[in-house]
């Protein structure tokens, strides 16, 4: 506070002590209201405009209900513009006066953009790509995210603005770096590679026999044989090779966590925002995200429009990086500028996909990006204001999402789903079978979908989680295709088996150890002895495969396994027809009580009917229920609750307005009245209905 005192009397010659003083009010008021709240947020970058446009944008901010900014991760030259010269007093008058406007702050740490000083100066920071090419200044991304020098000057930045910005009232967190993407390939970083291998495995005799070198004559002599490549590879090599880049992004944020730690205010929270439409599987985001205190990821489209099973899938993906509530800390004002074609979404649509991303945990939803920098790679890129910094037509839409978000901070801080079923995502699996698909039609992301979709339809919550998180609270553990299954592992499952759970596992469950070599039991390997059955062979598919039996008739497409019985108690749900003879008439899904509970193996790609008879089953069998009662058909149901409430979000996903039937008198939080009966949802529309628990 002094040295806000200080600064303004300093610039302000001449404005009365008294107006000072409400400065420092306002800024101490917005700092002792930070209380849980619905943010709604922006990507702003002051150091592109002048400081007397900072009033007329910060105004508009506010007037739309802006109540965060994310400023500062590409601002390092305006920062230190020379090596050890630091200016931070445009930051904090950006922060201070984003406060004066009722806005709070998350300072970027800007290590995605070193300064041209010094790669110019150290350029051996900068990244080499996998074909040998070696960055250069002029775009992002362009360091070495192993290089221990730039680390070091990572550090140094990042604790000059910790100093300056950790006990500012008005900075309630920190976002470090931007989007982890771009690995190195590097000679240090190779031997890093190596080096953490010599680590894992102590000796070359224990490497060469997990990853089988014999296989090609591979055998390893020297470390420094041992190659790093991110494809084309053993594949022992590849899933030690994407554990090491997790571990590399893991120790490259841990030094700016430990910086900002060691000077700045605990209430500041530490994030990252994960890129790659969420789905990217770079690194494994559990292992990252662990030492955050919140996890963010940036919420894109890009080409076509809200895909309301896929944007729900991955924000319960991302709930389930730390299994608590999130950010969306960058999603599209409309559209985007990198799509092959980057069109707008409906009118209406950035609402509906903001209340979705609510509806499924996020806390905070923040546009990328304010205004389009006048010169750059991304002017054409969405934005609410425009190069006159007057409102575009989105801003009146978002503006109404701020406007909805403020009335709903009084229900929704606080609450989260619950989920009585969940789905279980494991990187090393998704790893181990893009590494070797043996079909370019199995996509991991359909195939989770494929469970998503009729599972939230019937529950209208499913969590989306690691398969080594606690299992017990839910009724069903369903892993489309957890490749890699090793003894410890196995030993979790079957624990939650045997203690009343149901595990589903799909495809391809169970075919590879901890060194993603081949287990040497049939799948689903260390559960053979749960399941009582097992794969006898596995079937890439060219033409479906029909299939019948407890669930109806359809069809297998893409994946057919043929299963076995082992022991008398397993029982056959459905049967392959004729197909490629292998097939004909063998087992497609086993299921077996186990313990208190049960274990279901579905050994196929089934077609959506017979995804959603498999589920009808699973409500039956497990007794689950929806949380709201049935809606119609594209009106989606996002409960969010807590000891005192439940939330119901509402979302017409549909083209035509959709009449939904009340099952118990309700608040309509938006409309500030108790509704019973039935609701009209016009499309994209949204309620949000508060019943009390208590
Ligand atoms: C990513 C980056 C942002 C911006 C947006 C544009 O999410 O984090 O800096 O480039 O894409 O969509």
């Amino acid at each position: 506070m002094r040295r806000v005192l200080t600064r303004l009397l300093k610039r302000q010659r001449g404005i009365s002590a008294l107006l000072v003083c409400i400065e420092l009010a306002a800024a101490g008021a917005l700092a002792q209201a930070a209380k849980p709240q619905l943010y709604m947020g922006v990507a702003w970058y002051p150091e592109q405009w002048p400081e007397a446009q900072w009033d007329q944008d910060l105004d508009l901010m506010q007037k739309a209900g802006i109540n965060v900014v994310r400023i500062g991760e590409f601002a390092w030259s305006r920062m230190e513009p020379e090596e050890g010269h630091y200016d931070f007093d445009w930051l904090e008058h950006a922060v201070d006066i984003a406060a004066k406007h009722g806005i709070y702050t998350v300072l970027g740490t800007p290590t995605d953009a070193p300064p041209a000083w010094l790669t110019r100066k150290y350029p051996d920071v900068l990244r080499v790509d996998a074909n040998g090419q070696r960055a250069e200044h002029g775009n992002r991304r362009q360091f070495s995210y192993a290089s221990l020098r730039y680390r070091q000057l990572c550090r140094r930045i990042v604790a000059q603005m910790a100093e300056r910005f950790g006990n500012n009232p008005n900075v309630i967190g920190w976002q470090i770096g931007n989007e982890y993407s771009e690995e190195s390939f590097d000679p240090c970083t190779r031997q890093l590679f190596q080096q953490w291998l010599r680590t894992k495995y102590k000796t070359l005799q224990a490497l060469n026999r997990a990853w089988t070198t014999y296989y090609w004559s591979q055998t390893y002599d020297q470390w420094d044989e041992i190659p790093m490549r991110p494809d084309h590879e053993n594949p022992g090599l590849l899933l030690d090779y994407r554990r090491f880049v997790t571990s590399v992004w893991c120790s490259f944020q841990k030094d700016q966590l430990d910086v900002i730690r060691s000077h700045a205010n605990p209430r500041q929270f530490i994030t990252t925002n994960f890129g790659g439409l969420g789905w990217t599987d770079r690194f494994d985001h559990y292992a990252v995200a662990k030492d955050l205190d919140l996890a963010s990821w940036d919420d894109y489209v890009g080409e076509g429009h809200l895909n309301p099973y896929r944007n729900g899938f991955i924000n319960d993906l991302a709930r389930g990086w730390k299994r608590k509530n999130f950010w969306v800390m960058e999603t599209q004002p409309g559209f985007v500028n990198w799509a092959p074609i980057s069109n707008s979404l409906d009118k209406g649509e950035v609402r509906e996909m903001a209340w979705q991303d609510v509806g499924h945990g996020a806390d905070c939803v923040a546009y990328w990006q304010w205004r389009s920098a006048l010169n750059g790679q991304e002017q054409y890129h969405g934005s609410l204001v425009g190069p006159d910094g007057e409102p575009l037509p989105v801003y009146n839409e978002i503006r109404q999402v701020g406007d909805e978000f403020s009335k709903a901070s009084t229900v929704l801080p606080g609450t989260s789903p619950v989920s009585e079923v969940a789905l279980l995502h494991d990187y090393e699996s998704r790893w181990a079978i893009d590494f070797q698909p043996h079909s370019t039609a199995y996509d991991q992301l359909s195939v989770f979908l494929d469970y998503y979709r009729p599972l939230r339809d019937l529950t209208q919550s499913v969590d989306v989680v690691s398969p080594y998180a606690p299992l017990n609270s839910y009724k069903v553990v369903a892993a489309p295709s957890l490749n890699i299954i090793d003894a410890a592992l196995a030993h979790h499952l079957a624990e939650y088996v045997e203690q009343g759970g149901h595990l589903v596992l799909g495809p391809r469950s169970g075919m590879k150890n901890q060194f993603n070599a081949l287990n040497t039991q049939r799948q689903p390997g260390p559960l053979v002895h749960v399941l009582g059955g097992r794969v006898e062979q596995f079937y890439a598919l060219l033409n479906q495969a029909p299939v019948s039996g407890e669930w109806g008739s359809g069809e297998a497409r893409i994946w057919a396994e043929m299963l076995s019985k082992l022991s008398p108690d397993a029982q056959v749900l459905m049967t392959y027809g004729a197909s490629n003879g292998w097939l004909d008439h063998q087992p497609a899904v086993l299921t077996r009580a186990f313990g208190k509970g049960r274990i279901t193996y579905i050994g196929a790609l089934l077609d959506d009917n017979l995804m959603r008879a498999c589920v009808r089953w699973l409500a039956q069998v497990d007794h689950l229920t929806p949380a709201f009662g049935t809606v119609p058909e594209n009106v989606e149901v996002c409960p969010r609750e807590n000891a005192e409430r439940r939330v119901f979000i509402l979302l017409n996903h549909g083209k035509e307005a959709a009449q939904v039937n009340l099952p118990r008198p309700m608040r309509d939080v938006l409309a500030g009245l108790i509704r019973s009966g039935q609701l009209s949802l016009p499309p994209h529309g949204v309620a949000v209905l508060e019943e009390n628990l208590r």
